[in-house]
Order: structure tokens, then C-alpha cells, then sequence
């Protein structure tokens, strides 16, 4: 046991050094103090990474839906129904995935997501890789924090917002450390007005999921309740604790962000990347980014013959990984 804590103590001093060279001990602090914290474009976004971003979205839901966003007016993303499952045009989210009491909403309350963007361009590795983003969710979840998921989430005017939540896959009571936790690049303003995500400030500390009327944003509900202000280009954290939804979109244009799902390494992910990153992507990176996009997760196996060939397989990049940060943790401890 005295050697895990020294492990881990390690671990933490390391991270807290990453985030002191980053300049990042504010944002820390209002994430212990409040749940959530607004990195700014100056830091968050560094050599235009945001617009980048929004660039290679807006490709993608052209290519995707048929149509080019409608930035100005948001037209193209208006009041979108929330979809029967499987279907693949502005997907919003299907009616099975809503939570209940919102399959009957008037609209959507998320828009279009488009999952699965990673693959698509260049700039999402940049994205995954930001020093900023890696030392938050390091602090959050450890060094051997994996992708769960990176999509892209488009809203236009809309009427419903969408229910308080953690994104913890859990049931009450949530465990006191972050199993899981979420890194919002925003990409156009958020605010009130613009549909923006709406955080219970303090509430990652009830260490539960909020339940019925706490739940909803609007008439009779959570009074706790505040809209996030963020400008295009920041980054928004958030633990696995905090309690957060969004407002509707009462301006006109569009709200996109690209959230970054990140997720403990034993938890079930949303995308499934082990063996499908291209050799010459890994060979562009660090160690760390086999480790961020799965490689080192051994999936259930179907026998001993087939466990062998995928532990294998996840221990060439434990093993590089425990390597490339000299020391401080043990290749055993990558796999927790
Ligand atoms: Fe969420």
C-alpha cells in the first residue's frame, strides 16, 4: 500500500508541475472551488486552434448533412426534432437517449451532435494533445486518462433546455474522486442568450446526481442555477460531478462547441479506438497519445488465447508510455 501512495504522489506532484508551468493554478482552484472553470482563448486556444476547429466542423456537417451550417442565422439548425434512433441526417439525440421527461419536448435541446469527428481532420489530434486540456484532465483523472469520446454539437434557436445532469455513469452516490470528466472547446460565444451550458456552481460536491425538480432549468426548478460566460475559443472543464445542462437558444446563429469526454481507463468508452489508429498518426506523437486513444485498454477477451493477443498488444504501449514519463508511475498502475 506505501508504495501505491508514493505512486500516486507522485503523480500528483507531477501534474501539479505541468499545471503551475501552464499557468493554469486559478482555473484549478475555481474548478475545486466551484465544479467547473472558463479557460480563455489565450490560453485554451493556442495558434488558432479554435478556429481551426470550427472549420473542419462546419466541413463536416456539410459533408454529413448535405448543407453548410448557417452561422448567421442558425436556419439550418432551427427547432430540430429530437429524432426517432438511427437516423443519421442532424441526429440530434434519438428519443431513447433523452432523458425521460424530455422525449416529449417541443425540440431538441441539444441540436445536431455529430459523433465521431476524430478521424476527420488533423486539427482534433491538436485539440486531444493541448497541453492545457491534457494537465486539467490529468488532474481530474489521472495519467492514464483515455478518449472516451470527440464530437461536435450544433444548436440553433431552439425552446427546450436541456435537464441537469452529471456525466458520471453512475447511480447515487458518485464516488468523491472523478471517474470521468469533460473539456468543452467553445467554439462560438456562450451565454445566456446563445443556448450555453448552465452549471449548479458547488455541486460536484453533493457527490450524487441532481433528481427531480433539481433537475430542470426553467419555471419551478433549480434556483441554483447560472449561465456559463465563455468567448470563442475558451475551454470549459468540468469533474464528473458537476451538475450542468444548457438554456435554450433564444438568439439568432448557431452554438458550437467540440466536447472532449474523457474517461478512467476501466470505464466502458462511447467510441471504440483500440487498433484503429493509423501507424503514422501514432508515430506523429508521444507515447501518451497511444495511451489517450486506447491503445493501452485491454478489451473483454473471448479466451486465453485471445487475452494473451490483446494484452500484448496494450502492454507495447503501457510499456513506451511508463517509459516516457520516467518513472513516475509503473506500467501496472497505467492499467487503473
Ligand atoms: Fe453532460
Amino acid at each position: 500500500m506505501a508504495v501505491a501512495i508514493a505512486n500516486s504522489e507522485s503523480g500528483l506532484d507531477r501534474v501539479w508541475n505541468e499545471i503551475c508551468e501552464l499557468g493554469l493554478q486559478t482555473y484549478v482552484a475555481d474548478l475545486d472551488t466551484h465544479g467547473y472553470t472558463v479557460i480563455p482563448p489565450e490560453i485554451a486556444s493556442p495558434n488558432g486552434l479554435a478556429d481551426r476547429m470550427l472549420a473542419a466542423c462546419l466541413d463536416i456537417a456539410e459533408r454529413r448533412n448535405g448543407e453548410r451550417p448557417d452561422m448567421e442565422t442558425g436556419s439550418t439548425h432551427a427547432n430540430l426534432p429530437i429524432t426517432p434512433r438511427g437516423s443519421s441526417v442532424k441526429e440530434g439525440r434519438p428519443k431513447g437517449r433523452m432523458p425521460l421527461g424530455q422525449r416529449d419536448a417541443p425540440d431538441s435541446p441539444v441540436g445536431d451532435i455529430m459523433h465521431s469527428i476524430f478521424f476527420e481532420d488533423e486539427v482534433f489530434e491538436d485539440a486531444l494533445m493541448n497541453p492545457v486540456l491534457l494537465a486539467m484532465a490529468t488532474y481530474l483523472c489521472g495519467y492514464s486518462v483515455v478518449l472516451s469520446g470527440m464530437g461536435c454539437w450544433m444548436k440553433g434557436p431552439n425552446k427546450s433546455t436541456f435537464r441537469l445532469h452529471t456525466d458520471t455513469p453512475l447511480a447515487s452516490p458518485l464516488p468523491p474522486q472523478s471517474m470521468v470528466c469533460e473539456l468543452m472547446y467553445v467554439l462560438t460565444d456562450f451565454n445566456r442568450e446563445n443556448g450555453g451550458t448552465a452549471f449548479v456552481p458547488g455541486s460536484h460536491r453533493l457527490c450524487r446526481n441532481p433528481d427531480g425538480r433539481e433537475a430542470i432549468i426553467g419555471e419551478g426548478g433549480n434556483q441554483d442555477v447560472v449561465p456559463v460566460e465563455a468567448k470563442a475559443g475558451s475551454l470549459v472543464v468540468w469533474t464528473g460531478k458537476t451538475w450542468h445542462g444548457s438554456y435554450n437558444r433564444t438568439a439568432t446563429g448557431l452554438r458550437v462547441s467540440v466536447p472532449v469526454y474523457m474517461v478512467r481507463p476501466f470505464i466502458r468508452t462511447q467510441e471504440n479506438f483500440i487498433g484503429r489508429v493509423p501507424q503514422e498518426m501514432l508515430d506523429r506523437h508521444p507515447s501518451r497519445f497511444a495511451i489517450l486513444m486506447q491503445q493501452g485498454v485491454v478489451p473483454g477477451y473471448e479466451n486465453p488465447i485471445d487475452e494473451a493477443a490483446k494484452a500484448s498488444y496494450a502492454e507495447q504501449f503501457v510499456s513506451a508510455y511508463a517509459e516516457e514519463l520516467g518513472g513516475v508511475l509503473r506500467a501496472k498502475d497505467l492499467y487503473n
